[in-house]
């Protein structure tokens, strides 16, 4: 993994967020939702977006996803501007809903893979495989009322996953779940990576979790949401969680964002 960050270190980025302004247009008034942001991101890398409530977390997201344009700046992957949604940039959202109730954990993860026009027997083998990832073989023939929210979660990683996308884009997928559950989530969410060595667009409004995830994080500052720092934390995760070094960079960021300051990495 190590060589494949050095090898992509000095190429151009996967995506690359330019500068990009969004807004929403309502009856009576305009939000603005981001303010210029701009960042990028390589290959393999974990970034995670670190904001409050409201700074435009989600609005980025749809943006890099395509459901969103931005009025100003523009969305890059792989040199080409986003224009729309595409089996490139899969999304895995914090609603525990985001299943077909009617079909099966299996056929909700073969379901992207056959309306992309992937055969039937690939797409089971496919949606097995990605299942035996997240640990949820034995449910392949289970209806998504049956599973916890966590193994929900789980089956919309492995559907994600399934599709061999160029980025994972999840947006506070675990904060619905109890701190437990988290915590288990977390710890699969990065060996899977290790597994697999994916690339992860990561919201959350937790400063633990944004460390414990990233191995880069982008703090946004409070509505219109800005970028107010980028830090790299890559040497920080879960087995660091009690170290002093991770003390200080939380407490650093919660200064960040609760008071204001711009503080420069
Ligand atoms: N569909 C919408 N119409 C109008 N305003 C919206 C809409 N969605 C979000 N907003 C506003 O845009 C801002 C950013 O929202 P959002 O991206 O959901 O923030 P976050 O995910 O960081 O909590 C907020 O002020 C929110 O009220
Ligand atoms: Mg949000």
């Amino acid at each position: 993994m190590d060589q494949a960050l050095a090898k992509t270190a000095s190429s151009a980025p996967l995506l690359s967020v330019d500068g990009v302004t969004l807004q929403y247009k309502t009856p009576d008034h305009l939000v603005t939702a981001t303010y210029r942001v701009s960042f990028d991101i390589q290959r393999h890398e974990r970034l995670v977006l670190l904001g409050p409530s409201g700074c435009g977390k989600s609005t980025i997201l749809k943006a890099m996803a395509g459901f969103l344009h931005p009025v100003e700046g523009r969305i890059t992957l792989k040199d080409r501007v986003v224009e729309g949604p595409g089996p490139d940039r899969m999304m895995v959202f914090q609603e525990f809903d985001q299943l077909l109730p009617w079909k099966t954990v299996e056929q909700n993860v073969a379901y992207p893979m056959r309306v992309n026009g992937i055969g039937a027997q690939d797409a089971k083998e496919r949606a097995l495989d990605a299942l035996a990832k997240v640990n949820l073989s034995k449910f392949a023939d289970a209806y998504p009322h049956m599973l916890s929210g966590g193994m929900k979660q789980r089956v919309a990683i492995a559907r994600a996953m399934a599709m061999k996308p160029d980025v994972l884009l999840m947006d506070e997928p675990y904060a619905a779940l109890d701190a437990l559950t988290r915590r288990k989530m977390q710890e699969e969410l990065l060996q899977l990576w290790d597994d697999i060595g994916f690339t992860l667009v990561f919201v959350t409004h937790s400063i633990e979790e944004a460390v414990v995830i990233g191995s880069r994080i982008v703090v946004l500052s409070p509505h219109p949401g800005q970028v107010r720092a980028e830090i790299n934390c890559a040497h920080l995760g879960l087995n660091e969680r009690a170290s002093p070094e991770f003390a200080e960079l939380t407490g650093r960021i919660s200064h960040m964002l609760f008071d204001g300051q711009n503080v420069a990495h």
